[in-house]
């Protein structure tokens, strides 16, 4: 990268914030809301290929959303059903990993085979790595990580318990978004966010498009992350250095 570009984060984090309300804004069943956010994710994961993003996990069902009108819920399982059969082919030729996060002892039969499903057919894949948290929640993670550890008698350090959590597998997200226009982290990735860089769009998660993860990139380049440390000792920071 050139002097002056902007650094691309490796590990892009998103809430997927907003589907309901941009259905319920023009009338329509809240389940329209979450098929326009899946068009949306498709464009996400394409433009994060494009910029170079290594890895993008995005949070599609929280351990929470049980609470739902069953009607959401089962629309939710079935549009994440449909999305495999359709998405996956061409995720595959793009050279899109998959990989589902979170405990999918409650999940349907059906429904665990199909993720099992795409993440078999696309595990050679290296170009982009997509965590597509399903069922759910940071601290379901830190929770299973510990219990884990205690069932193997390893004792539990910062170390021990970052490789045991289901987020073992890729760096922390050097850059979280959430759209929607609320500002809280709502149980997303809890333990991984220690130092990620936190950024908030009023855009509704169907309306988040290529110029607005631009935009989240941009802001993302201009910061200086110090982990802890002053200005002096960082300069440049890892989110504003170049090659
Ligand atoms: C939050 O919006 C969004 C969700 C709970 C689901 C996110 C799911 C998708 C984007 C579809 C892709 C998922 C699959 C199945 C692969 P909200 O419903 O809380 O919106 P609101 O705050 O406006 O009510």
């Amino acid at each position: 990268m050139t002097s002056g570009m902007p650094v691309i984060p490796h590990h892009v984090a998103i809430v997927m914030d907003g589907n309901g309300r941009w259905a319920t804004k023009r009338f329509l069943p809240r389940v329209a809301g979450h098929k326009k956010g899946v068009d949306a994710l498709r464009a996400c994961v394409r433009h994060c290929g494009e910029r170079g993003v290594k890895v993008l996990t995005v949070f599609a069902f929280s351990s929470e959303n049980w609470n739902r009108p069953a009607e959401e819920v089962s629309g939710l399982m079935e549009l994440l059903a449909l999305a495999l059969a359709r998405e996956v082919p061409a995720l595959h030729g793009e050279g899109v990993r998959i990989q589902f996060v979170g405990n999918r002892s409650a999940l349907a039969p059906k429904v665990r085979a199909g993720l099992a499903q795409a993440e078999a057919a696309t595990a050679a894949n290296v170009r982009l790595q997509l965590n597509i948290c399903f069922n759910y929640g940071g601290r379901w993670d830190i929770a299973q990580a510990a219990a884990q550890l205690a069932a193997s008698g390893t004792p539990i350090t910062e170390q021990s318990l970052h490789g045991a959590m289901a987020m073992a597998h890729v760096p922390d997200p050097d850059l979280v978004i959430r759209t929607g226009g609320e500002q809280r982290i709502s149980n997303f990735l809890l333990w991984q966010v220690a130092y990620s860089e936190l950024y908030f769009s009023d855009k509704l998660w169907p309306d988040f498009d290529a110029a607005a993860l631009d935009a989240a990139i941009a802001d993302y380049a201009s910061r200086e992350r110090r982990f802890g440390k002053v200005s002096g000792q960082v300069a440049p920071s890892p989110a504003k250095k170049v090659a």
